[in-house]
Parts: structure tokens; C-alpha cells; sequence
């Protein structure tokens, strides 16, 4: 069945979309449009499309303007550019825009569509990072395996041969003695190496203490007071769940440091029938999650949620400007919670 009010599809579109006419006066807009660029349709409609250009932009699209209008081709605006779109308080945003002609009653109508593609872009960034730092993991490692491991195996190999062509009792025992003095060397250096990897605390002693020191560093460094109330959720989770469940918390903790302005924050682990979950809530001054988008920065968020996506989890941000944060996280129990005998 055909709809006959175009008017809902329209307003309902999950895209921005904007009718300009030929002089470039905005003539219509939808709700999503007045959502993204924070104008009502009253301030919109009879302004000029430039206003939604960032300023360094304007005057090369009213150029582009010109020459769209006269040669009218159906197609997106400016492929494999990124097109920043402005808001009311002057702040930009990635969009998509593709654009459209539509004949009207007073000469033709451009109709603009426009998708936020902050989300998007965050992600291809997000992605770009975690790659470097991957790479640079790695480059530690290497250097650790080869400037320390690899030497010192070498210094045992050529003791050995030493202990075999050792002639008399008194020597064997010298080069024994030092053999094991340089195993027990080495062994604690890949020890090492595996902590960098991975926080001891975590595997050895679980999440509490983990977060605990944590924490007394924050307090230390940001003066920020922590309560802690966390139930041993370990037997639910594998390494890797549990490592991810006290990356989330710890960055979430960060951002309270850094970003909420407040000297508190609390966080609680606990556990449903499924589900392992987190709360950490703070009462600082929150912020505006889909507003978060800044050139180069802000990857603590797409990363908690990349963590919690990647061990099949979930996480949301509620917060606002004046109210708060509050992270949740749900992660599925990946194992009974039988304690397992090793
Ligand atoms: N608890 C918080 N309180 C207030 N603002 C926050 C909080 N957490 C995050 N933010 C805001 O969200 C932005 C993005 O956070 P994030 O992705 O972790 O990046 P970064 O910490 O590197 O800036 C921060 O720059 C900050 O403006
Ligand atoms: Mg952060």
C-alpha cells in the first residue's frame, strides 16, 4: 500500500534533509535536521544554507553552489572528502551529504540529505589506533625478546659447553652455579616482559585488588576518591573478559580524572543471572555523548565500547550536561562459575 502522507515520511527520514531554492534559502527542513545542526525549524527555514557551512568553508561552497546549479548531476556532495557540517554554537561534525534536485512550483528545489558520520570516522580512527599501538606492543616486545632473552639464552648455551669441557669438580661447580644464577636471571625477565602484557594483579589476585591499586594511583595523581564495591565476578569470566571488564573500568575512572570535575566517583561490579555487570558513576558535569566528536581525540569511549562488543557485551553512557556520568556495562558470564580446580 502506497503511503499517502509524504509529509510523516519526510519528517521521520533517519537523515537530515534540508530543501534549499535556487538562491540558496532554506525552504524546509526535517526533524532530524533541526536535531543535528540544534536550530528549530523557525530559525532555519529562510536562512541561507552557507550558515550551515563552517565559516572557512563558505565562500568555496557558495562557489560549488553556483556551479551545482548549473549543472544539476544526482550524486553525492564532495566523494571521498570529509565534509564537516556546522551546528548553531559554531561546533562541526563529519556528514555525509548527497544532493538532489527537485522541480517546484517558483523554479527548482536542491534537496540536501545529511548523515552524522562522526560515529563512523571514530571508528576508522579508532581502528587506525589500536593498529599503532598493536604494532608498537609488539615492537617492544621484539626488542625485549631480542636485546635481553635471545642474549642471555646465548650466554647459557656457551656456559654449557664450558661445563662439558669442565676438567676438574671445582669448575663444573663454578659454571653450574653461575648457570643457574643466569636461568633464574632470564626467567625473570620474560616474567617481565608478560607483565607489561597483562596486569599481575588481575590474573593472580583478581579484579579487587587489581582495581585497587589502580585506584591509589588515581587518588595519588588526581586527587579523586574512589569507592569500590565489587564482587568477585572472576569465575565467570575468561582472561580475556576479565581484562577487558578492568580496561573499561579503569578508563571510565580516567575520564572522571580528567573530565568531570568532580572529586568523586564509585564504581560496582556485580553480577545477574547472565550478565556480569559494572556501573561507574560519577556527579560532575557530564558531557553530551553524541557530541563528543573532536578531530584526532576521544577514542577512550569508542574503545570501551570496541572492548565490551569484542567479548559480546554491551555498554552505555548516560549522561548530559549538568548530570553526571554513568557507564554501564553488561558482559555475558563466558563460564559457569564453578570454581575450577587447577
Ligand atoms: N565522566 C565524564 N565526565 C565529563 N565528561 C566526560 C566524561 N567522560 C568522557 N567525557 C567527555 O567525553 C570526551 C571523550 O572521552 P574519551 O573518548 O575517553 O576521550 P579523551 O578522554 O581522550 O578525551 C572527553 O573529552 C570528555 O569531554
Ligand atoms: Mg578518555
Amino acid at each position: 500500500m502506497p503511503i499517502k502522507n509524504h509529509r510523516t515520511l519526510f519528517e521521520n527520514a533517519p537523515d537530515g534533509i534540508l530543501v534549499v531554492d535556487a538562491s540558496g534559502i532554506i525552504r524546509d527542513v526535517n526533524a532530524e535536521a533541526e536535531r543535528l545542526f540544534d536550530y528549530s525549524r523557525q530559525e532555519l527555514e529562510g536562512q541561507s544554507i552557507e550558515v550551515l557551512v563552517p565559516e572557512a568553508a563558505r565562500e568555496a561552497h557558495s562557489g560549488h553552489r553556483a556551479r551545482y546549479q548549473r549543472e544539476p548531476l544526482r550524486r553525492p556532495m564532495g566523494i571521498g572528502m570529509e565534509l564537516l557540517a556546522r551546528r548553531k554554537d559554531g561546533s562541526t561534525f563529519p556528514a555525509e551529504i548527497s544532493l538532489n534536485r527537485m522541480p517546484g512550483e517558483e523554479g527548482d528545489f536542491t534537496v540536501a540529505t545529511v548523515r552524522d558520520v562522526s560515529m563512523r570516522k571514530r571508528l576508522r580512527d579508532f581502528g587506525a589506533g589500536a593498529l599503532r599501538a598493536s604494532e608498537e606492543v609488539r615492537a617492544r616486545i621484539a626488542r625485549d625478546l631480542h636485546d635481553d632473552t635471545a642474549q642471555q639464552l646465548s650466554a647459557h648455551l656457551i656456559r654449557l659447553r664450558l661445563l662439558e669441557k669442565a676438567s676438574s669438580p671445582g669448575e663444573r661447580k663454578e659454571h653450574l652455579k653461575a648457570l643457574r644464577a643466569g636461568i633464574q636471571a632470564t626467567a625473570e625477565g620474560v616474567r617481565r616482559i608478560a607483565r607489561g602484557l597483562r596486569p599481575p594483579e588481575l590474573q593472580d589476585a583478581g579484579l579487587l585488588p587489581a582495581l585497587q591499586a589502580h585506584v591509589r594511583a588515581l587518588e595519588q595523581t588526581h586527587e579523586l576518591r574512589v569507592s569500590l564495591d565489587v564482587e568477585s565476578v572472576e569465575r565467570y569470566l575468561t582472561p580475556d573478559g576479565l581484562l577487558v571488564l578492568y580496561r573499561i573500568v579503569q578508563e571510565a575512572l580516567t575520564n572522571v580524572a580528567r573530565h568531570a570535575g568532580t572529586g568523586e566517583a564509585s564504581v560496582t561490579v556485580g553480577e545477574t543471572g547472565e550478565f556480569v555487570v559494572a556501573e561507574i558513576t560519577d556527579q560532575g558535569q557530564g558531557f553530551r555523548p553524541d557530541r563528543t566528536y573532536t578531530e584526532g581525540r576521544g577514542l577512550g569511549l569508542i574503545g570501551m565500547q570496541e572492548r565490551a562488543v569484542m567479548v559480546g557485551g554491551h555498554l552505555r553512557v548516560d549522561s548530559g550536561e549538568g548530570e553526571g556520568t554513568r557507564v554501564l556495562v553488561r558482559l555475558p558470564k563466558e563460564l559457569s562459575g564453578e570454581v575450577q580446580r587447577v
